[in-house]
């Protein structure tokens, strides 16, 4: 949650903040601030959205070199002006995204000394300690080492100063960070896709390192958390390793990549007013990109003698594992429990088999957690990740990647799609790896796999289907979807997208579960969305469905053409999606995303930004 920013350059620095910080609006949107190295540290904060950073800068015309900027997802402290970001005191100005556990402990002690603080934040300590640092004689970056060394959590900082306008400060620990360098350029970001056009390439930083960042170079330190004796002189820090564009490498090799620009125009010259639309019509590419990248990885020798896995998740990558998990359980024939990570976390019973982590971000904060329990007990962890360098990405014994690209709706919807075909892929490598399992199913769903991404690409095109049914659903002020076996996993997943696009009551429910209660809210017109293929359990499911539509619901069956007639009979609507019952879940899935898009374009809501929401959720 919130993103930061960062540029030193050889002329104003503002507005490209602000761009940088549009991009990062993903990452939290409650309030937006920038603040510019050198003589009285100007500070300009909003409530609200970057852009509207942009009136404001235009009056003051701030012409600094190096600055800073922050879009702000409230964590501590409510989303008001006081708590926006970036916090100045004493001649240093700091942006910072995780949680400082120890915040309450040292603003006690730093009140003893006679701070007082403006904010509710946990980050306004961190402004406080450095310039106290500064007061006993530290330089600006040994003042953030020494900050950083009393700090308990996880942060990325970036920090600029009054005495030095053309240097930047950054440090990281347990939070994603990025340095990034152009010509005559430095930079840092929460996520390298903020500075497309602004710098040609990015390293991630490593786990407790600080950066300096000038025009002329990048200069990296480790925080070594260390006590110094008594009387001990404080040493200035020297850089372990200091890297320059075109220049030879001291030390360690860095692994630099070329910044990727996630808004340029598609290959078929497709332009898209919003990240969640465009992400939907990118599900075909993202398909393949990641079973490209699964091809001929082999699966480790401990994940192929286990036959009890536990997938954890949150959110829709859970939902995910719940409609993989009945093919991972066929395809290889082992035992799949699914475990939500914010309540696997506290559970007392002891973690068995292999942990599979599904994580879009690989930074959600309860999944990491959940994932420690497999860790303290030296039982093995896959990681099924869209970032490889994200925290899940580099401390999984074993990742299992998913390529579906930079996501930037908030809203998961390739990276959906992309996991369900890394599940199934899964599920088949280690049915074939450990011997198990229905071989011909197998065959069948690698080809059904093989189809996919087309299938994603013929689904999109019942878009005007979508449009319409969204309307009536707008209109109706509520959803219901059901299905069974996977089908009601994915009736979640529908609901979820409904609920956290629109704003409306929507709910997923296991068809054969309505009548032990949620039957009850069926009215007169409710329209209930049912998940329901073609194949062996379709007689069930319909004759669940046949139970709401008697009771006065309004049942639109999504089926394919195997399915067609049969869900003809029961429904008052049939929408008939292309491929067959086993490819299903992609194209319900991809019908499900433009329902719930079109949906909140009918309320007139910000759809890439939804209220209350962030794309990483790296809180508790
Ligand atoms: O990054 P993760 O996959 O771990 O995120 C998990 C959930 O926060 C995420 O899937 C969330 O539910 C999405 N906004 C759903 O669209």
């Amino acid at each position: 949650m919130c993103g930061i920013v960062g540029m030193v350059n050889g002329h104003p620095v503002a507005a490209d903040l602000v761009a940088a910080l549009g991009r990062l609006e993903y990452r939290g949107y409650d309030s937006a601030g920038v603040a510019l190295a050198g003589p009285g540290l100007p500070v300009h904060r909003i409530l609200g959205r970057a852009t509207d950073l942009v009136p404001v800068l235009e009056a003051e015309s701030p012409q600094g070199h190096a600055g800073i900027g922050h879009t702000r997802w409230a964590t501590h402290g409510r989303a008001e002006l006081r708590n926006a970001h970036p916090h100045r005191h004493g001649g240093v100005a700091v942006v910072h995204n995780g949680i400082i556990e120890n915040h309450d402990v040292l603003r006690r002690q730093l009140r003893e000394k006679g701070h007082h603080f403006a904010s509710d934040t946990d980050s306004e300590v961190i402004p406080h300690l450095m310039s106290e640092a500064l007061a006993q004689g530290c330089s600006p970056v040994e003042a953030l080492l020494e900050t950083c060394r009393v700090l308990k959590g996880a942060y990325a900082i970036a920090a600029v100063t009054a005495a030095e306008p053309d240097r930047l400060l950054v440090a990281r620990m347990g939070s994603p960070l990025v340095v990034a360098r152009g010509q005559g350029v430095a930079a840092t970001a929460s996520d390298p896709a903020a500075l497309a056009g602004m710098a040609h390439e990015y390293a991630a930083l490593a786990e407790g390192e600080i950066a300096e960042l000038t025009g002329e170079g990048i200069h990296f330190h480790p925080i070594r958390i260390q006590e110094r004796r008594r009387g001990e002189r404080r040493q200035q820090p020297r850089p372990v390793t200091v890297e320059r564009r075109g220049q030879g490498r001291r030390a360690e090799q860095r692994s630099w990549q070329l910044i990727a620009d996630p808004t340029a125009a598609r290959a078929d010259g497709r332009i898209f007013t919003h990240h969640t639309r465009r992400e939907i019509a990118e599900q075909p590419e993202a398909l393949a990109a990641t079973d490209a990248a699964l091809r001929g990885l082999a699966l480790a020798p401990a994940v192929v003698a286990c036959d009890r896995f536990t997938v954890i998740a949150c959110g829709s990558s859970l939902f995910a594992g719940a409609v993989a998990r009945d093919a991972i359980e066929r395809a290889a024939g082992v035992t799949v429990d699914l475990e939500v990570a914010s309540e696997y976390r506290d559970r007392s019973a002891p973690p068995r088999g292999v942990a599979l982590l599904i994580s879009q971000s690989g930074e959600t904060a309860d999944t990491i957690a959940a994932m420690a329990r497999f860790r303290a007990d030296g039982l093995p962890a896959i990681g099924m990740v869209n970032v490889r360098e994200s925290a899940i990405g580099r401390a999984a014994e074993m990742v299992w990647p998913v390529t579906a690209g930079q996501e930037i709706g908030v809203a998961a919807t390739k990276s959906f799609t992309s996991q369900l075909l890394a599940l199934m892929r899964f599920g088949i490598a280690l049915g074939e790896a450990r011997g198990t399992g229905d071989a011909a199913y197998r065959v069948a769903l690698a080809h059904a796999l093989d189809a996919a991404p087309g299938i994603c690409a013929e689904a999109e095109k019942s878009e005007p289907i979508a449009r319409i049914l969204a309307q009536r659903i707008a209109g109706e002020g509520e959803a219901l979807f059901i299905g069974r076996g996977w089908g009601a996993a994915l009736a979640q997943e529908g609901a979820l997208k409904l609920k956290e696009l629109s704003y409306l009551r929507a709910q997923g429910y296991p068809a054969g579960e309505l009548k032990h209660g949620p039957i009850a809210v069926i009215r007169e017109g409710s329209p209930v969305i049912v998940c329901t293929p073609g194949d062996a359990g379709q007689a069930k499911v319909l004759a669940n469905a046949s139970a709401v539509a008697a009771r006065g619901a309004r049942v639109v069956a999504l089926t394919d053409a195997s399915g067609a007639e049969a869900a003809s009979g029961t429904a008052a609507e049939t929408i008939t999606l292309p491929g067959d019952a086993l490819t299903a879940p992609f194209a319900q899935a991809v019908f499900m995303q433009l329902l719930a898009y079109h949906t909140a374009l009918a309320l007139g809501h910000d759809v890439d930004r939804p209220r209350n929401l962030a794309k990483s959720v790296t809180v508790e």
